[in-house]
C-alpha cells in the first residue's frame, strides 16, 4: 500500500507561475486591501469592485501555467497517495495533473448564489457581472471563502492531515486560520517538510525540516529525498 503524503499549499506555490501572493511587501493584494475584496463587508460595500477584482484574477489564472513545484507534487502520485489541501483558488494543481485537491478557500472558476450557498455553478466564461443570477434570480458571487466565513471543507482536510505519513507545507505564511493549524493534526511521528523561501512561524513540532527555497526547486528536492 502506498504511503499517504498530504501537502498543504498556499499562494507561494503559484508565485513562480506569475500569480501574486496575498501578503506582498506592500501589504496589498494586487493593489487592494484584502478586506476590501475578500470579505462579506467588502462585498456589501462595493460588489462591482469585488466582481471586477475576481474577474481579473480569473483572467490571470487562465493565462498562467503550472510550474515545477505543481508538477513535482503531481508526479509523486506514482509512489504516494497524494492529497493536496490548498488555500489557493486557482486550478494549477489540477492542470499539473494532481487528482485529489481539496480547495479549502474555494475555487476561482466556480460561481455561487448569494442566496443559497448550495447553488454552485462551474464557470463557462471568465466573468461574473452585476445582474448575473442563479436559477432563483439572486446575484451570483465567486465561490470563494472570504475572511470571516465558514470553511466547509475544514473537517475533511483535518481528517486527511490526521492520517498522513508525510506532510509538506509549501508557500504559505501560515497566518490564516483554521488552515494554518492543519499541520498540528498530522500524527506526532509524521515528518513535516516546510518549503518556503521565508520560514513561516511554526511553534514546536517534532520532525520539522525547513527547506528555505522556492517551490520550483524545493518541491523536486523533497520529492527526490522521499523517493530514496
Ligand atoms: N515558493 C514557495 N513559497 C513562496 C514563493 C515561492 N516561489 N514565493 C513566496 N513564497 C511564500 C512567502 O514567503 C509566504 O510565506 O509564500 C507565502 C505566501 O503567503 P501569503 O501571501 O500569506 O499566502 P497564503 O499563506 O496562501 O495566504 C493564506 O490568506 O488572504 C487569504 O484566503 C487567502 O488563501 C489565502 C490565505
Amino acid at each position: 500500500m502506498k504511503k499517504k503524503l498530504v501537502a498543504l499549499t498556499g499562494a507561494g506555490i503559484s508565485a513562480e507561475s506569475g500569480l501574486a501572493t496575498f501578503r506582498g511587501s506592500d501589504g496589498l493584494w494586487e493593489g487592494h486591501r484584502v478586506e476590501d475584496v475578500a470579505s462579506p463587508e467588502g462585498w456589501a460595500r462595493n460588489p462591482a469592485l469585488v466582481l471586477d477584482f475576481y474577474n481579473q484574477r480569473r483572467a490571470a489564472a487562465r493565462a498562467a501555467h503550472p510550474n515545477a513545484g505543481h508538477r513535482a507534487l503531481a508526479a509523486l502520485e506514482k509512489e504516494f497517495e497524494v492529497v493536496i489541501i490548498t488555500q489557493n483558488v486557482d486550478d494549477l494543481h489540477e492542470r499539473a495533473g494532481s487528482s485529489r485537491v481539496i480547495h479549502l478557500h474555494g475555487k476561482l472558476f466556480e460561481a455561487r448564489s448569494t442566496h443559497d450557498e448550495k447553488l454552485v455553478y462551474p464557470m463557462t466564461g471568465d466573468t461574473i457581472n452585476l445582474g448575473d443570477t442563479c436559477e432563483k434570480g439572486h446575484q451570483l458571487r465567486p465561490n470563494i471563502v472570504w475572511f470571516g466565513e465558514q470553511v466547509p471543507l475544514m473537517e475533511l482536510a483535518a481528517e486527511q492531515a490526521a492520517t498522513a505519513d508525510v506532510f509538506m507545507v509549501i508557500g504559505t505564511s501560515l497566518q490564516v486560520y483554521p488552515a494554518a493549524g492543519l499541520v498540528h493534526f498530522a500524527p506526532p511521528g509524521c515528518p513535516v517538510y516546510i518549503i518556503d523561501p521565508n520560514q513561516p512561524p511554526l511553534s514546536a513540532r517534532p520532525n520539522v525540516q525547513f527547506i528555505t527555497e522556492p517551490a520550483s526547486t524545493g518541491v523536486p528536492r523533497v520529492a527526490a529525498l522521499l523517493r530514496r
